[in-house]
C-alpha cells in the first residue's frame, strides 16, 4: 500500500510502498480516505520523543484518521465492516497517512455523518486534547473567563468553539489577520499577540489554555484570579509559579479515546462544533503539507486526502 513513512530519524518523509499492517484481534482494519498533520509529527520524525514513545521504522506518518472499516479482529464487538469511522490512534501502533490503517476498537469512534472524511480527520487529536485540557484537567464552568492562546491553530479553532459551548466568555491570542475568524467561532475578546500584550489586557480569568509555552506560559499565571489555573499542553511550571500566584498548573499529553470522541462527535451532529481546515494536500504532496505546518501559520487544520 502507499504510505507516507520515515525511514530514519530527521530524514524526509517519503511515500513508499510498504506491506497493509497486520490486523490484531482488538482492532479493525480501516480504509482510510483522510487524515490530518501535526506539530508532534515533526517531533516525532526529529527524534525527540525516541525514549517516551520507540518506533520501527520505515515508520508510517499521522495521528488522526478517517475512513471505512474493511475488517474486523476477533474481539472486536462495537464496529463491523462499513462503518465509517475517525480516531486518534496510539502512535506506536499506526500511521495513518496511508491507504490502510490498522487501529483499536477503544480509540475509535463512529463518524458524525454530516461532515466528510477529510472534516472528520481535522478533528480527533486536536478535538480531543482541547476538551481534555479545557473539561477533564480545567474542569471549565458556565460563566468563567477562559484565555485560550493561539487561538487560529489546529488546537485553537475547537477550542474557542467548545468553551462557548460549556457557556465561558473566551479571550483569545492571534495575529491581526486572524481576528475576524476567531471572533466567527466565538471568541468576545481577541488580543493581536504582535501589537498587544495580554498580561496587561486581561485580568481575573479562571482559566488559560496554553499551547505556547516559555514566556508566554508564564506570563498567563498573572492574569489569573486565585485559584485559578494554567493547562499547557507545551511547558512545564519549573519556576514554580503557580505556587507563588496560588493557582494550579497542569501540564499533560493529550491520550487518545474512542468514548471521548464519541462524545465530540455528537457535537459536531448537533452542529455546535464544526471543523476548521486551512488546507487540503492530497498524500504525494506530503512534503508540502510537511512544509506548510512548519511554517506555524496554519488557520486551523491541515489535512491529507488519502481516498
Ligand atoms: N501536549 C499535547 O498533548 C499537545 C497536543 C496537541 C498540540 N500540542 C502542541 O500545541 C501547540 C499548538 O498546536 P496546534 O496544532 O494548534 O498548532 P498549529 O495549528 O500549528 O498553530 C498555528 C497557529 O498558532 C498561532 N500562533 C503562533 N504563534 C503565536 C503566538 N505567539 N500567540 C498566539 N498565537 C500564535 C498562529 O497564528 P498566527 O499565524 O496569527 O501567528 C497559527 O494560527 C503545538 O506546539 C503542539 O505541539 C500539544
Amino acid at each position: 500500500m502507499k504510505a507516507a513513512v520515515i525511514r530514519k530519524y530527521g530524514t524526509q518523509v517519503e511515500i513508499a510502498d510498504i506491506p497493509r499492517p497486520a490486523l490484531l484481534a482488538d482492532s479493525v482494519l480501516i480504509e482510510v480516505h483522510a487524515a490530518s498533520v501535526n506539530p508532534i509529527d515533526g517531533i516525532v520524525q526529529a527524534g525527540y520523543l525516541k525514549e517516551m514513545m520507540p518506533i520501527t521504522f520505515p515508520f508510517t506518518m499521522g495521528f488522526d484518521v478517517s475512513g471505512v472499516v474493511v475488517e474486523i479482529g476477533d474481539q472486536v464487538s462495537k464496529f463491523k465492516k462499513g462503518d465509517e469511522v475517525f480516531s486518534r490512534p496510539n502512535g506506536m501502533q499506526a500511521g495513518t497517512i496511508a491507504e490502510y490503517a490498522v487501529i483499536k476498537e477503544e480509540e475509535l469512534a463512529i463518524k458524525p455523518p454530516n461532515i466528510s472524511h477529510q472534516e472528520a480527520a481535522s478533528i480527533p487529536l486536536v478535538g480531543l486534547t482541547a476538551w481534555q485540557g479545557m473539561v477533564t484537567k480545567g474542569n471549565l464552568q458556565k460563566g468563567q473567563k477562559i484565555l485560550i492562546h493561539a487561538g487560529s491553530g489546529g488546537v485553537g479553532t475547537l477550542a474557542i468553539q467548545m468553551a462557548k459551548h460549556l457557556g465561558a466568555e473566551v479571550a483569545t491570542t492571534t495575529s491581526a489577520g486572524n481576528a475576524e475568524m476567531v471572533k466567527n467561532l466565538g471568541a468576545d475578546v481577541v488580543i493581536d499577540y504582535k501589537t498587544q500584550k495580554f498580561e496587561e489586557e486581561l485580568n481575573d480569568y479562571d482559566l488559560v489554555f496554553d499551547m505556547m509555552g516559555g514566556e508566554i506560559m508564564e506570563n498567563s499565571f498573572k492574569i489569573l484570579k486565585k485559584g485559578g489555573c494554567v493547562i499547557s499542553i507545551k511547558g512545564q511550571d519549573t519556576k514554580g509559579l503557580a505556587e507563588q500566584y496560588g493557582v494550579r498548573f497542569e501540564g499533560f499529553y493529550m491520550w487518545p479515546s474512542g468514548e471521548m470522541l464519541s462524545q465530540l462527535a455528537q457535537l459536531i451532529r448537533d452542529g455546535l462544533l464544526k471543523p476548521v481546515i486551512d488546507r487540503t494536500f492530497s498524500i504525494d504532496q506530503i512534503q508540502e503539507a510537511y512544509a506548510y505546518l512548519q511554517t506555524g501559520r496554519a488557520k486551523g487544520k491541515i489535512v491529507i486526502h488519502v481516498k
